[in-house]
């Protein structure tokens, strides 16, 4: 089969491409680095050709609730209007654990993503994944303050960006079936814990401080919102494990 990866230079979307391709089927990757925003109908449109199904594992850089909700909206509209241009009868998203339920700063584009899927009468699939394990990176170098990195209070469950992969393929190759059950990591984490054993395997001089965030966002980071339910499927590899790869 032929598959368009939007977002296939990203973190899950590498994975995915890579996954795709070990199991045999073509791919094309829509990226504004490879020459296709996914906001641009322009672009997106001829990129579909002879495709039988898109995968979109894109993401914005941002923590703001408008920001995000432009962007996944017009980036999943836009893919689907040409989808249906030729044909596509089945479009993959993967949105994120307990996101929809919390609606807030990036989680509310997820929402909004969620929403626009949700609503149409059939060809689509959303896999709802937990953190993957490289989400504690990002506190490395940002919400710096001398040596403190600031992380917020933060309940994860995170999982191997491999075994999302393969969990994404699985759907793509099976056909449209809407919600799919949730993927997560084998155990709960707390994200302070998380940067700050990174941190310790990097020999990094700087400390983690973990803070509540106030608001409906940091309710949601503390609450468990983001962890998985009895119904999820859990993988395998660890937080200690993982990390050990990055040594
Ligand atoms: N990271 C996590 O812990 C996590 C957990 C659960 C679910 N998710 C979900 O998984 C998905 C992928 O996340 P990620 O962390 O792998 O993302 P990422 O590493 O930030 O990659 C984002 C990708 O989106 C592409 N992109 C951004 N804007 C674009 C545009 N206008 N047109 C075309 N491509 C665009 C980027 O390529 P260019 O810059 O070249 O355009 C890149 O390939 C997201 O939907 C995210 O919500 C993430």
């Amino acid at each position: 089969m032929k598959f368009a990866i939007a977002g296939g230079t990203g973190t899950l979307g590498k994975a995915t491409v890579l996954a795709a391709q070990e199991r045999g089927h073509n791919t094309v990757v829509l990226a504004r680095s490879r020459g296709i925003d996914i906001t641009v109908p322009e672009q997106v449109t001829p990129a579909l050709e002879g495709v039988d199904a898109v995968i979109d594992a894109s993401s914005v850089a941002t923590m703001d609730a408008k920001e995000s909700v432009r962007f996944f909206g017009k980036a999943t509209r836009t893919l689907l209007a040409a989808e249906q241009e030729h044909g596509i009868g089945h479009h993959v998203a993967v949105s994120i654990i307990g996101a929809a339920r919390i609606n807030a700063g990036y989680y509310a584009g997820k929402a909004t993503q969620e929403k626009i899927l949700r609503g149409l009468s059939g060809g689509w699939s959303i896999l709802r994944a937990a953190q993957f394990h490289d989400f504690a990176l990002q506190f490395e170098d940002r919400y710096a303050f001398a040596n403190i990195r600031l992380v917020p209070r933060m309940r994860a469950q995170p999982v191997s960006v491999d075994e999302v992969a393969a969990a994404l393929l699985e759907i793509v190759e099976g056909g449209p079936q809407g919600l799919a059950p949730d993927i997560a990591g084998p155990q709960e984490e707390r994200m302070a814990d998380m940067v700050r054993r990174y941190l310790s395997v990097k020999n990094s001089p700087n400390r983690a401080l973990e803070i509540p965030l106030p608001g409906r966002l940091g309710r949601g980071l503390r609450d468990g919102s983001l962890v998985a339910g009895p119904h999820a499927r859990l993988g395998t590899q660890t937080y200690n494990e993982w990390l050990a790869t990055q040594l």
